[in-house]
């Protein structure tokens, strides 16, 4: 049996949408391709993903497991959609996080796909993402103060030896004043993988404790999200959309993110 893969969803800036992009791309690939997915809350201090999923005062969570008092599989939660929760505590508990990668790393043989939603602060939290992770994505925005802490972030999974698949650029407006795809790829050195909308849909849908790609699964947000999860199983997604599809068949040149996933889905 292949084993599955776990994936880091990082920034060091806190709101660009790693909780966001955690619950969208779980959700994605357990509904639209029926992949077995784990998705992990490790955001330890600062624990948000439960409340994007509608997992209300949970009893058990990742405190228990990494203090000791648990069995990783006691806090496994199932979400309507048909993918796997583990959820953090809201108050605060002093735990190890380095003792993330021991108690979630046999999983892989039961999970096509674990994500792990990251802490945004420069410390063992964060790290312990890092560590536990064969492969992270880090979230960013077009402008200027969140693309030095991403290029931050970059340095140091580059440090860690652990592998950075892509960038995810999330809440972009299309405007004149964003940095650009080539920009951001030239900076970091890192192929950007998906161009998230700033899309009013999302925050909706955060207040419906539903990911967006379930809530709305026609917006705009929602298709992208589909399309980066199709990517990264080497699958692709087709946007069911008349007036989409009929805008890419007149497109003059294809958008970098466009290769870059296709890229992806060619290696996977
Ligand atoms: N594409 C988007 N369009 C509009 N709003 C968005 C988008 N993505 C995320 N948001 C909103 O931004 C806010 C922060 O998102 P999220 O919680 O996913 O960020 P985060 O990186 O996990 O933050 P933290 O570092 O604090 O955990 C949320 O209110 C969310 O609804
Ligand atoms: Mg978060």
């Amino acid at each position: 049996m292949n084993k599955g893969k776990i994936i880091g969803i990082v920034s060091l800036k806190g709101g660009v949408g790693k909780t966001t992009t955690v619950a969208n791309l779980g959700a994605s690939l357990a509904k639209e391709f029926n992949k077995k997915v784990l998705v992990i809350d490790a955001n330890f201090s600062a624990p948000n993903l439960a409340l994007h999923l509608g997992l209300v005062d949970p009893k058990t969570t990742i405190h228990d497991v990494l203090l000791d008092k648990v069995d990783v599989t006691k806090a496994i939660y199932e979400h309507d959609a048909g993918f796997h929760v583990i959820p953090a505590a809201y108050i605060s508990r002093k735990i190890q996080p380095f003792k993330l990668k021991k108690k979630i790393d046999y999983l892989k043989d039961y999970y096509d796909i674990i994500l792990i939603d990251s802490s945004p602060n420069l410390n063992d939290e964060m790290l312990a993402t890092m560590i536990a992770s064969d492969e992270i994505f880090v979230v960013t925005s077009p402008d200027y103060p969140t693309l030095t802490t991403t290029l931050r972030a970059v340095r140091l999974a580059k440090q860690r030896k652990t592998p950075i698949t892509g960038l995810i650029l999330n809440k972009v407006y299309n405007k004149k004043f964003e940095l650009s795809i080539d920009d951001i790829e030239e900076a970091a050195g890192v192929p950007v993988l998906s161009v998230l909308p700033h899309d009013i849909k999302v925050p909706e849908s955060v207040y419906y404790t539903n990911p967006v790609a379930l809530n709305k699964p026609k917006a705009n947000s929602a298709i992208e999200f589909k399309k980066l999860a199709a990517s990264l199983i080497g699958e692709n997604y087709k946007d069911p959309r008349l007036w989409s599809r009929l805008r890419g068949m007149f497109r003059k040149d294809v958008p970098k993110d466009i290769v870059n996933r296709s890229l992806l889905q060619n290696e996977r």
